[in-house]
């Protein structure tokens, strides 16, 4: 039989009960209000692991500052970045609405011409200008901060006098190359400087602290950031329960227990689990037997799917660091605990290390140790066999 399920695991998939980001939704909301009445305010960066609910808050976050009347967009970078055109995009989105209104037409056009002059010098591929060379030559821009602080600044100016605030929320934020991450803030800080209603807020791996304050020191005063972690026993219990209450279906104790020890109170892992237990279970009271049955199929899934996609991503020498990266032991791990493991030195090995970061497998953290952005990634690669193959050679 068709059982409704109330369990929602999968990327950006908003759950039936949101748990435990009340306060950093409280305090973003302030801010929000603070732009609706143009008062310029931060900007905010979510950091954290996969699978630990940044897109569902970006999501929500937008929800909220809709309601409240704020421009929003939702931009999503990809590894194949094309941050320029969405950003153009975005912003002709804006001046369009802000155009249907006749008395403030005359705001329009300086904007436009700075997303146009953007588009033509940076955006290659794209053809919503079509330019005659002579004028091609007049929005021809070097200068990419230049001409990103240009359109911030100019549909800030937009923003303030039609009282239309914007907030741009970007996901990923980690896939942005280091001279578009380094013109955005720029571009922001500028628009700030000058009391303009615009606003980011971002969401991206724990290494984006790192690659703000790398790319511009300010940042730090520039940003509010946020670090989104794990679940505490008391939400985790709320995102369990609160789910499956309306279809008069409640667990033990013993079982929230249980799902809490093996969840460690990842979002995604709750909603996963959770899930497989809903559709096994025998009766409208879940118990700690029911958690035990689904355990297997809990780990099969993961394997197949959350882990799988992260590990196929790997060539052999990423693999191999990651081999060793688990066969330290503990983690994070220290490069040159890594290199040990590899029978080589650290310079050696730099280079691996640097696309697993860039490809969002692993993160720095703290100074020159390493971690995985995939929470319980360890258990996975121990749990295959190209790991155990690996480990009994090395061992001899
Ligand atoms: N606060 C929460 N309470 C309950 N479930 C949540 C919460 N946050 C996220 N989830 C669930 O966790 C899963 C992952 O959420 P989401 O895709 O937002 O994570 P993410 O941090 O963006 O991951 P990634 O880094 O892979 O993009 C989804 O299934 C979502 O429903
Ligand atoms: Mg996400």
């Amino acid at each position: 039989m068709f059982k409704v399920n109330p369990y929602r695991p999968g990327a950006g998939l908003m759950p039936m009960y949101l748990a435990g980001r009340d306060e950093d939704i409280s305090n973003i909301e302030q801010m929000f209000m603070a732009s609706t009445m143009n008062v310029p305010t931060q900007s905010v960066i979510f950091s954290g692991l996969r699978g630990v609910g940044k897109t569902v808050l970006l999501n929500k976050l937008q929800k909220i500052a809709e309601d409240m009347d704020i421009f929003c967009r939702h931009i999503e970078i990809e590894e194949r970045n094309d941050f320029i055109s969405q950003i153009a995009t975005c912003s002709q989105a804006f001046l369009r609405k802000v155009s249907a209104k006749e008395k403030f037409k005359h705001l329009i056009q300086k904007p436009l011409d700075a997303i146009k002059s953007l588009v033509v010098s940076f955006d290659p591929n794209d053809s919503t200008f079509s330019l005659s060379l002579q004028d091609r030559e007049l929005y021809q821009s070097a200068n990419l901060t230049q001409s990103l602080m240009e359109v911030f600044t100019t549909i800030g100016e937009t923003a303030f006098k039609s009282e239309t605030p914007i907030c741009f929320f970007i996901d990923e934020i980690q896939y942005m190359k280091e001279a578009e991450l380094g013109a955005l803030i720029a571009a922001l800080h500028r628009t700030n400087q000058l009391g303009y209603p615009v606003m980011v807020v971002g969401a991206g791996l724990p290494k984006i602290y790192k690659m703000l304050s790398d790319e511009k020191s300010y940042s730090e005063r520039l940003f509010l950031y946020e670090e989104i972690g794990t679940l505490t026993e008391g939400q985790s219990r709320k995102a369990i329960v609160e789910p499956a209450k309306r279809f008069g279906i409640s667990y033990t104790d013993e079982a929230i227990d249980e799902i809490i020890r093996i969840t460690k109170g990842y979002p995604f892992f709750i909603q996963q689990l959770c899930q497989i237990v809903y559709n096994n279970m025998k009766n409208e009271m879940i118990v700690r037997s029911d958690i035990e049955d689904s355990i297997p199929a809990f780990f099969k899934v993961l394997d197949t799917g959350f882990f799988k996609v992260r590990y196929e991503r790997c060539s052999e020498g990423d693999k191999k660091f990651i081999f060793a990266m688990v066969r330290c032991g503990e983690l994070p791990c220290t490069v040159s605990n890594i290199a040990r493991q590899l029978d080589k030195n650290v310079k050696q090995i730099s280079p691996t290390r640097a696309q697993l970061i860039n490809k969002g497998i692993i993160y720095p953290v703290r100074h020159s140790e390493l971690d995985f952005t995939v929470p319980e990634f360890s258990g996975f690669i121990q749990r295959t066999s190209e790991y155990v193959q690996w480990d009994e050679e090395e061992s001899i």
